[in-house]
């Protein structure tokens, strides 16, 4: 006997070849975006502590594994400074020999092709370790925009293909964007990180990039991981500043707010799967208590499905592995 049901969604599923058919998300190497980190003054490279699996790169090894990244598949990537020369101001992020303009000569000698994406920051060059100028413990918006802007030129004039502002002061893209135009750089893009949150998945990051906070935190300038709403209309206010790309970070916990994004712009928009996301599936693996490629591939999906046009991953060059077997 048989129930008279409205409908048997099983035969959806009935086996690979048919589920393969009907499935709407693919991955492949153009979803991916690789964050390295670039060491000041290393030899070779170094394993970082916080986050086993990823290393922190030499400059004078940074050409080898550009080219073997390259070889691999990725076709993006976003460089992280680890600085040894950090002042009140992170003044070497506007220095045409320091080393945001030295790590994106060096990739954009080795692989031309290979897209850069500048993250635009300061909290790894200042001493203090905050996202821009602090002016008695607070840190000063447009004090910080002109240092954003001389940031930006110096990374584009290096070679950037993308600057990508992570330090959350308003009017970052609109400063960005108009310091670029005036410099001649109206093919440099603005990849915006347009809802930042101020969460606490970036612990293991700040252990790898050496720029925890002496004190205090970032809430007064990241995005309230409370609001939604608010977190939408900042993504919303980029787009009207000259965002050419947006982005939700973290990626896992803020899959509404990729989604509303995706609802409300036709551009471009990037999850970032940061460190701690990063760290619980790798811990959880090494511990052996999940398979580390079905969930990682599972949480990629769920970007994807969610909207995400890219995916910025530390298991970007992992994936393309397990996307050959
Ligand atoms: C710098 C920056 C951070 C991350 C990316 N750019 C740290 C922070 O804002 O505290 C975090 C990335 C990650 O956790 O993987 N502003
Ligand atoms: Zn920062």
């Amino acid at each position: 006997m048989s129930f008279d049901l409205p409908f048997r969604f099983r035969r959806l599923r009935k086996n690979k070849t048919i589920r393969d058919l009907i499935s709407r998300v693919e991955l492949t190497a153009n979803d991916f975006v690789y964050p390295i980190f670039v060491e000041e003054g290393l030899e070779g490279r170094a394993e970082s502590d916080s986050l086993p699996g990823v290393f922190r790169v030499g400059e004078t090894a940074l050409a080898a594994e550009i080219n073997m990244l390259w070889e691999k598949g990725i076709k993006a990537v976003m460089l992280f400074g680890v600085s040894h020369h950090k002042d009140e101001e992170g003044s070497d992020t506007w220095d045409e020999e320091g080393l945001i303009a030295r790590m994106i000569r060096i990739v954009k000698d080795q692989a031309p092709d290979m897209v850069i994406m500048a993250d635009a920051c300061f909290c790894q060059y200042t001493t203090h370790g905050h996202c821009g100028v602090l002016i008695n413990d607070h840190v000063d918006n447009d004090l910080t925009l002109e240092n954003l802007q001389k940031q930006a030129i110096n990374a584009a004039e290096a070679g950037a293909d993308f600057i990508a502002p992570s330090a959350m002061m308003d009017g970052q893209v609109m400063a960005i964007r108009d310091a670029l135009d005036e410099a001649g750089f109206e093919d440099v893009g603005v990849l915006s990180y347009s809802s930042k949150f101020a969460s606490d998945l970036y612990g293991p990051f700040r252990g790898a990039a050496g720029c925890s906070l002496k004190q205090g935190d970032r809430k007064a300038y990241q995005a309230d991981y409370r609001h939604y709403e608010l977190a939408l209309e900042e993504s919303m206010v980029d787009i009207e500043e000259g965002a050419d790309m947006l982005m939700v970070k973290p990626g896992t916990l803020y899959l509404d707010v990729l989604k509303g994004i995706r609802e409300n712009t036709s551009l471009p928009v990037a999850a970032y799967h940061v460190s701690g996301e990063y760290a619980m599936i790798k811990h959880a693996a090494l511990a052996g208590a999940l398979d580390e490629k079905k969930v990682v591939l599972e949480t990629m999906v769920a970007f994807k499905r969610a909207g995400a046009d890219l995916v910025i991953t530390y298991y970007a060059p992992q994936i393309l592995d397990w996307l050959k077997d």
